[in-house]
């Protein structure tokens, strides 16, 4: 193996901090290559939870080398503390985390913008997670980003930040933001002081790194639904989630992505606003809210919850072409007499079984369902695949038939360890 790429096949929060875990113990590197800190992995470190939002999980292995690549839009302040967090809890840091100095900066003037723009949408607001990764993009798609290489050289800041701040001034004031120029030049300059030990040409380290036959793990954040091409667009990020953001946003080249692993959950969740054709607005997904404990680990939003939808997971699996699956949170499940499975839309009286481009026919789509006997028993502490009850079996081996591809993990609790490999 080559390089292991792992991507989330709905709306981000499939457990993706978890596989990762597991897959990722042997790889020599772990590379972030979208997103920004709107991502949050859960991970425990020394007997508590940490959420990661920007270091790569991978950290938290033996011996990887952690690559913040040049597609994430990295808040140094953000990034700083979680370098401070890990260390407290002794976590070896120095010497295994670079950070590209190409890649771009969510200064705080991004925040404010964010929820100015989120005001601004009223009822058509995204739900974004108001951490500036939208705007932060803009800029960057706009040629006027700021790059983390810029934090070392104060004359490039310096006007950079005059010419933001002309930009940004009307949007500001809305916000009643007061900060200027020379203060956010002060802040941020000492921030790439502290970070400057990090800061490298991270696309020739992997270059080297492939040279010399090194393994890589590509780190997907967010959900393919998500993706700013092929999500549910407006309603998504403003990076690509799916298969391509990993090598655009590391400098590796797709060919040598040779093992795709696409998580997804048992069930489905969204935050934020959109479409969700599959979401339930009953006892049922208030049940899979409580037992999934599906609250936001970067806002803390309750998620919205409905059932595993095909129609969009089939499509995730081609667009992304991954060759085996994840599927994860399994116990959930646990304790309902019913699951169900959205196998087609009905939109407008016509059944489709492909996932629509129109947000008015993914608005419009009716998910058609098939049902399956749920079980009752918990199963956290099932180690083999055939001590699952045989009505998870069947939901698993039908899935699999719909999506084409094999499920080769199921995680069954919310323990590292929960995770039964078939
Ligand atoms: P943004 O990425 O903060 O601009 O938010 C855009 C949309 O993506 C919102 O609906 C967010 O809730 C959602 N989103 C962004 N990152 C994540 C994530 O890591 N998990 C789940 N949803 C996310």
């Amino acid at each position: 193996m080559a390089a292991r790429a792992l991507i989330g096949l709905q709306w981000g929060d499939e457990g993706k901090g978890k596989m990762i875990d597991i897959l990722a113990a042997d790889v020599d590197l772990v590379v972030r290559c979208q997103g920004g800190s709107n991502a949050g992995h859960t991970v425990r470190v020394a007997g508590e939870s940490t959420v990661l939002h920007l270091i790569p999980s991978g950290i938290l292995t033996d011996r990887a080398h952690c690559v913040i690549g040049h597609g994430v839009v990295v808040d140094p302040g953000q990034l700083l503390a979680e370098i401070s967090g890990l260390k407290e809890r002794g976590v070896n840091v120095d010497g295994r985390l670079s950070l590209s100095g190409r890649a771009h900066v969510v200064a705080p003037f991004h925040k404010v913008i964010d929820g100015v723009q989120e005001s601004s949408r009223g009822a058509a607001k995204i739900g974004t997670t108001g951490r500036g990764i939208g705007p932060a993009y803009t800029d960057k798609v706009a040629r006027c980003g700021i790059r983390v290489m810029d934090l070392l050289d104060e004359s490039v800041l310096r006007s950079k930040l005059t010419a933001s701040f002309e930009d940004k001034r009307a949007r500001l004031d809305l916000a009643g933001d007061t900060s200027d120029a020379e203060g956010t030049l002060e802040c941020l300059m000492e921030q790439g002081r502290q970070l400057s030990p990090y800061i490298c040409d991270t696309v020739q380290l992997l270059l080297r790194a492939r040279r010399d036959g090194k393994k890589f793990f590509l780190e997907g954040a967010q959900g393919s639904l998500l993706d700013l091409d092929l999500g549910t667009y407006p309603y998504v990020t403003s990076s690509n989630a799916t298969i391509g953001g990993l090598a655009t946003g590391s400098g590796l080249p797709p060919t040598i992505i040779d093992d795709v692993v696409g998580v997804t959950k048992a069930y489905s969740t969204r935050v934020g606003a959109g479409p969700y054709p599959s979401e339930l607005h009953d006892d049922v997904g208030q049940q899979l809210r409580d037992a999934g404990n599906e609250y936001g680990s970067t806002t803390g939003r309750p998620r919205r919850c409905g059932w595993l939808d095909a129609v969009a997971l089939r499509f995730a699996v081609d667009v992304n072409g991954v060759t085996r699956l994840a599927l994860t949170k399994t116990d959930v499940l646990s304790g309902l007499d019913e699951l169900k499975i959205a196998v087609a839309y009905d939109i407008g009286g016509e059944r489709t079984t492909e996932f629509p481009s129109r947000l008015a026919d993914l608005e419009a789509a009716q998910p058609i369902y098939e049902s399956f006997p749920g079980w009752s028993e918990d199963i956290s502490e099932v180690k083999r695949y055939d001590g699952l009850p045989s009505t998870l079996r069947e939901y698993i081996s039908t899935l699999e038939e719909m999506v084409g591809i094999p499920v080769t993990w199921v995680s069954n609790g919310p323990g590292r360890d929960a995770v039964i490999c078939r």
